[in-house]
């Protein structure tokens, strides 16, 4: 093992921020029970974040983001996980204030790991990373609240995005009317090879008025899009439906009123896969190698990006203009 490994470093002075590639030596990475050879990592948009000058993520510099990696055991403090183990590693405190995925080696309380479900590989589970993770916790959410194909359509926004995309094709293979809303016409080949059954425009889920209460269009939703948006795919849903909320690519203040929830029974599920207990966790990366895998994980829904690539790759989410996801080559 060699003294020195490369990492993607952001560093931030008084007049200066920087996003390089460095060599790191083990004395730099964070405390940690387990030693990881990063073999993947991804792009979120909290990497995005992450890696600008005003993104609010990273809490001191200099810093390597990353919320996401898979990787191969080097060493271990912790009996749960033995030299050679595949894992898996998302939130938590990693690539916002502990060393993250961009990095050749990262060093991880075991309490955050994951150990890699059979049925999936270490790049299939970047693919998916935090963002198809939320994708599968959303899903499972609205299933808990009783959504079932039968029940009517449901709807996706932000559908060309990671955590848009991986639901969408994750809906289409559990058997629901997908109705993806997306503001990339040059994309609508792309949703319908997920597997989305409707594509409609972002103006169609909002078109600069809410009303209290719409004509009921969806029996569910997944809303990585926040904002107004939410506000008024709320006054859409059918009765009894329920809408789960991730994201706030369109901003945190959603102007709705109560009465979606008090006349329509309708409910609001807060999708949280940061502190999501390991238990809950660990069950649904199962199911993200079973039952919720879709086709073309690696073929249609994700690009691939190397540690050097990253950069300008990083970039393109914070403009909105990435399309499904990136898996980035450690
Ligand atoms: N709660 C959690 O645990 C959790 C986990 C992961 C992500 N998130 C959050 O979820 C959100 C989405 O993450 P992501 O990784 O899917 O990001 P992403 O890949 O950038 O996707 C967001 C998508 O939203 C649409 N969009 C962009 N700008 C928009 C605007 N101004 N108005 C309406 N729609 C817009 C675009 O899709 P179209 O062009 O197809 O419309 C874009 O691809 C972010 O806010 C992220 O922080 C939360």
């Amino acid at each position: 093992m060699s003294e020195l490994f490369k990492a993607l470093v952001v560093d931030k002075t008084d007049n200066n921020f920087s996003v390089t590639i460095k060599n790191l030596s083990f004395d730099d990475l964070p405390a940690g029970d387990v030693l990881i050879r990063t073999a993947y990592s991804s792009i979120n948009y909290k990497d995005g974040l992450a890696s600008s000058p005003d993104g609010k993520i990273v809490r001191s510099y200099p810093f390597v983001p990353g919320i996401d990696l898979a990787g191969v055991v080097v060493s271990s403090q912790d009996p749960r996980f033995q030299e050679g183990d595949e894992v898996i590693a998302t939130s938590y405190e990693i690539g916002v204030s502990h060393y993250g995925g961009y990095s050749e080696y990262a060093r991880i309380p075991g309490d955050w790991i994951v150990p890699l479900p059979s049925g999936l590989s270490l790049k299939e589970a970047m693919a998916y990373g935090t963002a198809g993770f939320t994708a599968a916790l959303s899903i499972q959410r609205l299933e808990e609240n009783g959504l079932t194909p039968d029940l009517g359509k449901v709807l996706v926004t932000g559908a060309t995005g990671g955590v848009g995309s991986l639901a969408v094709a994750m809906l289409a293979k559990r058997g629901y009317h997908v109705v993806a809303s997306t503001g990339k016409e040059a994309e609508h080949d792309y949703l319908h090879n997920l597997g989305a059954t409707e594509i409609i425009s972002r103006e169609e889920v909002y078109n600069g008025k809410i009303r209290a209460l719409d004509k009921q269009l969806w029996a569910g939703a997944v809303d990585p899009v926040g904002g107004e948006y939410l506000a008024s795919v709320l006054s859409k849903i059918q009765y009894n439906g329920a809408v789960a909320v991730s994201g706030l690519t369109a901003g945190g203040n959603v102007p709705t009123t109560v009465f979606p929830f008090i006349l329509r029974g309708v409910s609001l599920l807060g999708i949280d896969s940061v502190y999501c207990p390991m238990e809950v966790r660990k069950e649904l990366w199962n199911r993200m190698a079973a039952d919720l895998k879709p086709s073309g994980l690696l073929e249609t829904i994700s690009q691939e990006a190397t540690l050097e690539e990253l950069p300008e790759t990083l970039s393109l989410i914070l403009k909105g203009q990435a399309k499904g996801r990136f898996v980035v080559t450690i």
